[in-house]
């Protein structure tokens, strides 16, 4: 490590600790750390440091959108560990609620001469600690539980993310129900998984629901949804009445439309026949309305919400969710046209809708080493943060589609861990649960001859 200088990222608010910091810091410092960037936008963080392959991330934690759990991924940053130091502000009291979250030192605001040389000795010795733990033996890539608990005590924890992909078969299923699965089944939050995907849904069939329950899908509330419409009016101007104050979709509407999975999942079931996706109460504005009214309901509802949205981003549904979702979740496979048709199809979105760039997270799935394809070139490509890595599982992952059951339910491979590391940034505790469950007893391994029966005929 010594012949190389460490890198350090900025993420201040003020331009007069920087040049502090510049003067220590700067180029051809003989200090052995070198600042590589600095950002004034939290969000930013965690794509810096990794992209820039910092070794240090000095943060003020009252940046705008900074996001406390990065500390953590960054320090479990699969390359290699990133160390967060403390600049705190001397408003608050952010040092011990930093200290939990995982911070290794800090210096106190405003940055005088005397902080930024103690962030040198502090620096060095930081990364020194987090390489020897990484490399012990027993360092473990987790959250620990004090940090899951505060996390989960400050309702971080709640999320709407949108699973879309620029290409079919690309994995958005297997990624939506897995991920739902680990949010609603393994950590056992509060989470419905919307199978929105208009050009035909197939989470009923993935998730072995029998004929019976199918009736109730996403198809049927809209369709209520245009009926409330139709015999209340329209909610607008002068509109006073007591009509006006009924929602056009009350949460028991909405609850009474969801199909239970396991836990704490439930499932809006998608389209059963293709054609449906043409039909008018998914067009142009009552598409749209239809998706705000019922992802408003479902913000209340639900602490996690998935979607499984289809690839055609000129579907209605599919924008108004990819508008309210908090994260995009972007599958792509590792193939160059698959990652330039990614990239043309985001260009035109970008052009056309205004969508926040900085939620989109970029998911690598089916990746294999020999594939000659770089994960950073992806990335770079792109120009999103990677938010997690899915190997290629072969035919086990399409047998677990057919049996009925997401993966991660029962498989403590890796495409399961991907996953959970995947559900993991939603919810950091996730990882922590994994570990420590067994495997889940009981699980029926029932033939696909049966699933099929149960299909076509209805479960016996
Ligand atoms: N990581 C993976 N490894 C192996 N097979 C996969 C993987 N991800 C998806 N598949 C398979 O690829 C096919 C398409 O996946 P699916 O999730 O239905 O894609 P999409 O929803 O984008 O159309 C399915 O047969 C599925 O089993
Ligand atoms: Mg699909």
């Amino acid at each position: 490590m010594s012949d190389r200088n460490l890198k350090l990222l900025l993420a201040l608010r003020q331009w007069g600790d920087v040049q502090q910091l510049n003067a220590v810091f700067g180029p051809e410092n003989p200090n052995g750390i070198e600042i590589v960037t600095w950002t004034q936008d939290g969000s930013r963080v965690f794509n810096d440091a990794t992209s820039l392959d910092a070794d240090i991330v000095l943060v003020d934690p009252t940046l705008p959108a900074f996001e406390p759990n990065d500390i953590q991924r960054l320090y479990h940053h699969e390359q290699k560990p990133i160390v967060t130091l403390g600049a705190i502000p001397s408003q608050g009291d952010w040092g011990s609620k930093l200290y939990q979250l995982g911070i290794k030192g800090h210096v106190d605001l405003p940055i005088g001469e005397a902080q930024a040389r103690a962030l040198v000795a502090m620096g060095h010795q930081a990364v020194q600690d987090a390489l020897r733990e990484r490399s012990s033996p027993s360092y473990i890539p987790q959250v620990s539980t004090q940090v899951a608990q505060l996390i989960a005590t400050h309702g971080w924890e709640k999320s709407m993310v949108a699973v879309w992909g620029a290409k079919g078969g690309v994995g958005k299923s297997t990624v939506s129900e897995n991920l739902a699965a680990v949010l609603g089944v393994i950590a056992n939050r509060n989470t419905v998984l919307i199978d929105a995907n208009m050009a035909g849904g197939n989470a009923h069939i993935h998730l072995g629901f029998p004929e019976s329950a199918i009736a109730k899908n996403i198809a049927a509330l809209a369709r209520r949804y245009q009926m409330n419409l139709s015999t209340q009016g329209y909610r607008g101007v002068g509109n006073v009445g007591m009509l006006s104050a009924q929602p056009l979709l009350s949460p028991s509407e909405v609850q009474g439309h969801l199909t239970p999975f396991r836990n704490n999942l439930r499932v809006l079931i998608g389209i059963p026949k293709q054609f449906m996706g043409g039909d008018e109460y998914f067009q142009g504005d009552q598409g749209r309305s239809f998706m705000h009214e019922l992802l408003s309901v479902l913000g209340g509802l639900a602490d996690f919400v998935v979607m499984d949205l289809g690839q055609d981003t000129n579907a209605a549904v599919h924008l108004q969710a990819l508008r309210e979702a908090n994260y995009v979740f972007v599958v792509i496979n590792p193939d160059a046209a698959s990652v330039r048709a990614t990239g043309e199809v985001m260009e035109t979105l970008f052009k056309h809708v205004q969508l926040d760039a900085k939620k989109f997270r970029l998911v690598v799935n089916r990746f294999h080493p020999e594939h000659g394809i770089a994960r950073k070139d992806i990335v770079n490509a792109l120009r999103m943060p990677e938010v997690g890595v899915v190997p290629d599982g072969g035919p086990k992952v399409t047998a677990s589609l057919n049996r009925g059951y997401p993966l991660v339910i029962d498989s403590r491979g890796e495409i399961a861990r991907a996953i959970v590391s995947i559900g993991s940034t939603l919810y950091p505790p996730v990882s922590q649960v994994w570990a420590h469950r067994g495997k889940l007893g009981g699980e029926k391994h029932e033939g696909l001859g049966k699933k099929l029966t149960d299909l076509v005929f209805g479960a016996g």
